[in-house]
């Protein structure tokens, strides 16, 4: 660790990674109750499951990229963070919000209450005074980050990193507006849930990936920056328009079925050219690095971000197409992919690289976590195919032949079966990767910093 300050990351991984375990354990139960539909009902109905399942998808990523934030501003900006002590009250902040909102959903407290109850919209459901905490804890952030970059060295990583963590943080306000109207309140709802992860959020993982290469293969940075620009450009240029391809069916403007197709295509740009960048550095590369495991994550995240969201974006994203496949198994094909394949992936990556180098040990474990690397990703990938047929079918009996919804749930369960199983691959993954992590090896003797 070069910098003392560094250290605040080492809490936001912890902290990640045991809101990861619990995030994927709420998958296998929520495939579990498409399983077996009455399972807990009582206790843990599937709304509320799915709920904590993707909301800790979301607490997770964010926390690991808080973390990321920490760990590579101050190496980038070459000086210690403007205040630690900030970024441990915001990570409290955090924490506690997170668990207010479990047990607002588990125990249904408060239930219609402006600023204690539930707000149920999907991926945004926390209650009200969760929200103004996040607030707080993200200008805290904002804060914190700014000053250390204001008063250090600025490079393109810490540049693309603010401008992609300080649209994320503004894009959350919308989260207060919520208008009776169901299509203005669906096209506000998109600003967040479009824009950060087709927007903002690719930002983020452009700058971590770009700090990775230049750590794992030693290539020079103006090469690295060139290509940070070129990914950043086309981000936005395709991304903010994008958005409308999730105006087609909401009563929006028919001319949003144009745009929408036509930006939301080129959105598989900037994640080919991610994914070109991270193997053409390599390639390049003159460092023989001895994190193998981090090298192998970059390479995962760059390569299966540009399949789960540009391939698997792509198949449903023109509106001739997504007129049938709208919502069914398809969309959650997706989802799924496109989520582990860029952020989940990048965090992962990081992890691997950080940890080692917070504990002030040489790299550890690299057999074991690139085996949870073949695992989870196989895991999803397979999750993915099985989805993506299901949804073919979904689609056909559905939206084609017109057939009763709750009777081709019915004929899937083979599908569902399948996905379950995948799920648990995936589950062992992820807990052999937090084993890992978090326990190194005796036979390797510390020799401090290693980039
Ligand atoms: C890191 C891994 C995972 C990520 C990134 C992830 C992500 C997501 C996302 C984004 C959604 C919402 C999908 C949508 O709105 O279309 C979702 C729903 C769901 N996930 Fe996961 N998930 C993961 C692991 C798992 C696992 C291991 C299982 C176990 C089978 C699982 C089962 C489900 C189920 C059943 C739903 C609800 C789908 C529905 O409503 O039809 N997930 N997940
Ligand atoms: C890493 C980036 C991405 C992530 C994490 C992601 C994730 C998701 C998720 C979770 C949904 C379901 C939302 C919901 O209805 O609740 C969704 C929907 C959708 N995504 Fe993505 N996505 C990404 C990139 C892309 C890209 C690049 C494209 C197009 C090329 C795309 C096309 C679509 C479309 C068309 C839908 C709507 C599906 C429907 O009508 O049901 N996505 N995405
Ligand atoms: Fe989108």
């Amino acid at each position: 660790m070069k910098y003392q300050s560094q250290k605040v990351a080492y809490a936001y991984f912890l902290t990640a990674m045991a809101v990861f375990a619990v995030q994927v354990l709420g998958g296998l139960w929520a495939g579990w109750i498409y399983i077996s539909p009455n399972f807990m009902a009582e206790a843990m109905p599937f709304n509320i499951i799915r709920m904590l399942h993707t909301n800790s998808l979301i607490v997770w990523l964010l926390l690991g990229f808080f973390g990321a934030a920490y760990f590579l501003i101050p190496e980038e900006a070459e000086r210690e963070l403007h205040s630690p002590m900030l970024a441990y009250v915001q990570l409290a902040i955090l924490v506690l919000g997170t668990a207010g909102v479990v047990v607002t959903y588990t125990f249904d407290l408060f239930p219609g209450h402006w600023l204690l109850g539930k707000e149920g919209r999907e991926f945004i459901e926390q209650p009200v005074w969760v929200k103004l905490g996040i607030v707080v804890a993200s200008l805290i952030f904002l804060f914190n980050i700014t000053m250390t970059v204001l008063k250090g060295r600025k490079t393109a990583i810490t540049n693309v990193l603010l401008l992609g963590l300080w649209g994320l943080v503004l894009l959350f306000l919308f989260s207060f507006y919520n208008p009776s109207n169901l299509s203005l309140d669906k096209m506000f709802w998109w600003y967040i849930v479009h824009l950060w992860v087709e927007g903002t959020w690719e930002l983020v993982m452009a700058s971590i990936l770009a700090f990775l290469l230049l750590k794992l293969t030693g290539v020079d940075r103006e090469i690295i920056e060139k290509w940070l620009y070129i990914i950043v450009a086309t981000a936005l240029f395709s991304g903010i328009l994008g958005t409308g391809h999730h105006y087609y069916w909401i009563g929006t403007p028919g001319y949003w079925q144009w745009v929408g197709s036509i930006f939301s295509a080129l959105e598989v740009i900037p994640f080919f050219a991610m994914m070109s960048f991270s193997f053409v550095m390599v390639w390049k590369g003159k460092r023989d690095h001895p994190n193998k495991a981090a090298l192998l994550w970059a390479l995962g995240a760059a390569t299966v971000a540009f399949f789960g969201a540009g391939v698997w974006g792509f198949l449903h994203t023109l509106h001739g197409v997504n007129y049938y496949t709208h919502g069914t198994q398809i969309t959650a094909a997706h989802g799924h992919l496109a989520f582990f394949g860029a952020y989940v992936s990048v965090n992962l990556a990081i992890f691997s690289y950080a940890m080692p180098i917070l504990r002030g040990r040489d790299p550890y474990n690299q057999v074991l976590n690139m085996a949870s690397f073949w695992l989870m990703t196989g895991g999803m990938t397979f999750m993915t195919f099985v989805l993506t047929f299901a949804g073919t079918i979904q689609t056909h009996m559905q939206r084609v032949l017109g057939e009763n919804f709750m009777d081709i749930q019915d004929s899937m369960n083979l599908f569902f079966v399948m996905r379950w199983v995948a799920g648990l691959a995936v589950v062992i993954g992820a807990l052999l990767f937090i084993y890992a992590q978090l326990f190194p090896g005796k036979e390797i003797i510390s020799s401090g910093d290693k980039d």
